[in-house]
């Protein structure tokens, strides 16, 4: 098939890179000149594993970028809407959404044939119906089923993960005004044989993604309130959880005696909170649009209110040994919001980083990939090392704020130098006896010696 993908961030240059491997013409529209020559040039914009490898074989044979929307659009069979849709504070905000279908709806005034319009990003239930449809008639002056089709797909790839999820999904959603959308959106994944697919209308669809995330994001809080529960009643958030994971409910014990251990029981964990630009985003909208509907939403308010209190705890647990942080040397560990990723959108390392600085902390980070994401918010004042080694070298104290693999090397480190470092673990990833002084999430905080 011939798509246009608007927007080619995270979700568009993915699916476009992936698309285009499985044999589809792709062209990726982004306003942004610098991201589409890079794309053109075979340079990934962001960072994501094999994303190098996949351009490198795609462009620019099943894949080009350009800023001419409506040259990409007129030359497709179907177009992907894949622009951000941030949170303004109070609703989900959704200008780029608009502009988009706006410009696709102009360019298909002379195109000829069917064409199907479909919405890659999260939106809010009844968007796809009520603001894209309208939109797309309007400036097209064509009917939407008879002269367009239009849809919503939405798209669960994880970041960090974002290559594998895509070419081996779990399922796929199609929601369309009617079948012939339906059928046009399905060719986009005739090549993925055997996964599951959902047939349904748009606001289905976007129901799902958001019902999704914020399912995930209430196993953290939920952990996180565990954990912080834990840590006032003396007991390891870490042997309650493991605990409560081994409930064969959870984790079912196949015939030959292994234990089958479902992804979601990673998020069964406690830690500094949840970031990135889905979770905090996705429910904050569903909980502003169910208000709107006269839905008091009390459970996902909860979820956002421990999450925004969290990583608040890992300076009070550095405050509790080190009451004045003035002049105090800190390594911070990690400013991406999860490992895999160079994305620090709604990371906990930024309030923390920020709240270091502002008590006058000396402050040193580290992050193997999100470096130069991180040196735009803290131009000044955070001093960004390329190693492990030099940033925790003279630290009185290390927060590790992202689970990176690299950093269970830390005790071995320490050991090596002799440190003697106060470690707060964000992450619970290494064991509690593994360096000298040791705090963690959902621990309690023992008196100072
Ligand atoms: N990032 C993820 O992990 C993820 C996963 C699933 C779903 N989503 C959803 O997908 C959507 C996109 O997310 P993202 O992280 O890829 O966003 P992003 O901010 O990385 O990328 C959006 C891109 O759209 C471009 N853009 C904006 N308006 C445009 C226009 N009129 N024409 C052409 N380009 C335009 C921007 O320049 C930018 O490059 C969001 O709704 C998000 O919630 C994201």
């Amino acid at each position: 098939m011939k798509i246009a993908i608007i927007g080619t961030g995270y979700v568009g240059l993915v699916s476009g890179a992936c698309l285009a491997s499985k044999g589809h013409q792709v062209v990726c529209v982004d306003v942004d000149p610098a991201k589409v020559a890079h794309i053109n040039d075979r340079k990934p914009p962001i960072y994501e594993i094999g994303l190098q490898e996949l351009l490198d074989d795609v462009v620019p044979s099943n894949l080009t970028a350009t800023t001419d929307l409506a040259a990409a659009v007129r030359g497709a069979d179907l177009s992907l809407i894949a622009v951000g849709t941030p949170f303004d504070g109070e609703l989900i905000d959704l200008k780029y959404i608009r502009t988009a279908a706006r410009q696709i709806g102009e360019a298909l005034k002379d195109y000829d044939g069917y064409h199907a319009v479909i919405v890659k990003s999260t939106v809010v239930p009844g968007t796809t119906e009520d603001v894209v449809l309208p939109i797309l008639e309007e400036a097209s002056g064509k009917k939407a089923g008879r002269d367009f089709g239009v849809g919503m797909n939405p798209e669960f790839l994880k970041e960090g993960e974002a290559i594998e999820d895509f070419m081996y999904p779990d399922r796929i959603v199609l929601g369309g005004i009617d079948a012939r959308t339906i059928e046009h959106m399905a060719g986009l994944y005739e090549v993925f044989k055997g996964v599951d697919i959902i047939r349904t209308s748009p606001r289905t669809a976007e129901m799902i993604k958001y019902t999704a995330n914020s399912l995930l994001a209430t196993l953290i809080s939920f952990s996180n309130e565990i954990g912080n529960l834990s840590a006032e009643l003396g007991v390891d958030v870490v042997e309650v959880m493991r605990g409560v994971h081994l409930d064969k409910r959870f984790t079912p014990i196949r015939k030959d005696g292994e234990r089958v251990v479902p992804g979601f029981i990673s998020y069964l964990a406690a830690g500094c909170g949840f970031g990135g630009s889905c979770f905090p985003k996705d429910v904050k909208a569903l909980i502003a649009h169910g208000v709107s509907r006269g839905s008091g939403m009390p459970l996902l308010k909860s979820v956002i209110e421990v999450n925004q209190a969290q990583p608040a705890r890992m300076i009070g647990m550095l405050k509790h040994r080190f009451p004045d942080l003035s002049g105090l040397k800190v390594a911070v560990l990690g400013m991406a919001f999860k490992p895999g990723t160079d994305d620090i959108r709604e990371s906990p390392s930024l309030p923390v980083t920020q709240a270091l600085l502002d008590a006058g902390a000396t402050v040193k980070a580290f992050d193997p990939i999100a470096r130069h994401e991180a040196e735009k918010v803290f131009e000044r004042g955070v001093e960004f090392i390329d190693t492990l080694d030099a940033t925790v070298e003279g630290a009185d104290a290390i927060l590790i704020m992202t689970a990176w693999p690299e950093f269970r090397s830390l005790p071995a480190l320490l050991s090596k130098t002799g440190s003697s470092a106060y470690v707060i673990d964000g992450r619970r990833m290494l064991a509690k006896d593994s360096v000298p002084a040791y705090a963690g999430i959902g621990l309690k905080v023992e008196p100072v010696a």
